[in-house]
């Protein structure tokens, strides 16, 4: 008998169903009254008691693989609530797409711009100490051009701060390589402002740095013109106006003329038309001197300026709080400028 029942197991194995017809003649054969598995277990009731066990195991595995192959058959044919079904005519599920921050964008393309006429990169640590950040800047302890940065500081004692311009990254640069250089380095500060539409405690700075032999206030004059004209448009107009930085000497502010048409206009403008844009100068020969670089041999210059402010500038946005809410909606806008 037992070699019956395998046969039978077997033939199940190898039978494949793919209709409704050879459903119901499966069933008819092995699972009706008549069928195969009723006339088996007639059959093995009449078997003696010793060869129950091991024949009854194998008629059950019969059993249950005649019941489950008609079982898989029938869900496979009946829709099954359970499967999910895909349409793939439906839009796909909306993803957030996010966008470049228009600070890093417009950095971007100031280094871009000065990359081509062979600055490199330079970047350095936020948290400074007073040496790199003011000393060695020609600040003294109680020089009164440090009342222009108001500083946050982490330590006292020795003075440990957070940076409160991207001019120390001159320092640590010079400090470390010998002329000719000519890096920039853009990067984050911070100044213990009051947060309104016009000031921030933290903001971008990008500062240039040029040292070689021979180098003149024309040489100055021509590189940011080329910026300038690079970022505005060629037909900028620009002027150089006598400033202070204890860093340079002699020291100037660059404005860009920006019209008088409208109303914001003048507002920006405070009624003249021009609009500073940033702060350069000739290096201080002491400036060289405390990074031991020889004032009788080179000479160099210095700029800087804030990335917040071209910003605003670029596309008329009128409060700096802005660029640092990360609000979706206004940092989308920028998806197409760029
Ligand atoms: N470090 C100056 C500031 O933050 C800007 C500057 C840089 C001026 C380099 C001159 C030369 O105000």
């Amino acid at each position: 008998m037992k070699e019956k029942i395998n046969k039978y197991i077997n033939d199940i194995n190898n039978i494949v169903i793919s209709n409704p017809v050879e459903a119901s003649s499966f069933k008819n054969k092995y699972l009706t009254k008549k069928g195969v598995l009723n006339q088996l277990f007639s059959e093995f009731k009449q078997l003696p008691g010793a060869e129950k066990k091991e024949t009854g195991q194998l008629l059950n595995k019969l059993k249950i693989l005649a019941f489950s192959k008609l079982e898989t058959v029938e869900n496979n044919s009946k829709p099954n609530k359970n499967k999910e079904i895909i349409d793939v005519t439906l839009p796909s599920n909306y993803e957030e797409i996010g966008s470049v921050h228009p600070l890093s964008k417009v950095q971007e393309n100031i280094v871009n711009i000065l990359k081509k006429v062979g600055f490199s990169i330079s970047k350095e640590r936020e948290i400074e100490d007073d040496w790199h950040n003011f000393s060695a800047l020609n600040m003294p302890q109680n020089h009164p051009a440090r009342d222009m940065q108001d500083t946050f500081f982490i330590d006292l004692n020795p003075d440990i701060l957070l940076r409160t311009h991207t001019s120390s990254v001159q320092i640590r640069h010079m400090e470390k390589h010998k002329p000719p250089i000519r890096i920039i380095s853009p990067g984050r500060v911070y100044r213990k402002e009051d947060i309104s539409a016009r000031a921030h405690c933290i903001f971008h700075q990008i500062e240039g740095l040029y040292i070689d032999q021979n180098v003149s206030f024309s040489d100055l004059k021509a590189i940011i013109n080329y910026f300038l004209k690079s970022l505005f448009g060629k037909d900028v107009k620009t002027r150089f106006r006598p400033s202070f930085f204890p860093f340079t000497e002699p020291s100037a502010e660059v404005d860009i003329y920006w019209g008088l048409e409208s109303e914001s206009d003048y507002r920006i403008t405070k009624g003249t038309g021009w609009l500073e844009i940033m702060g350069c100068g000739m290096i201080d020969p002491n400036v060289l001197k405390n990074v031991n670089i020889d004032a009788d041999k080179f000479s160099g210059f210095a700029f800087g300026l804030g990335i917040e402010r071209i910003t605003m500038l670029l596309y008329q946005i009128d409060d700096l709080r802005l660029f640092f809410e990360n609000d979706i909606r206004f940092i989308k806008q920028f998806q197409k400028a760029f």
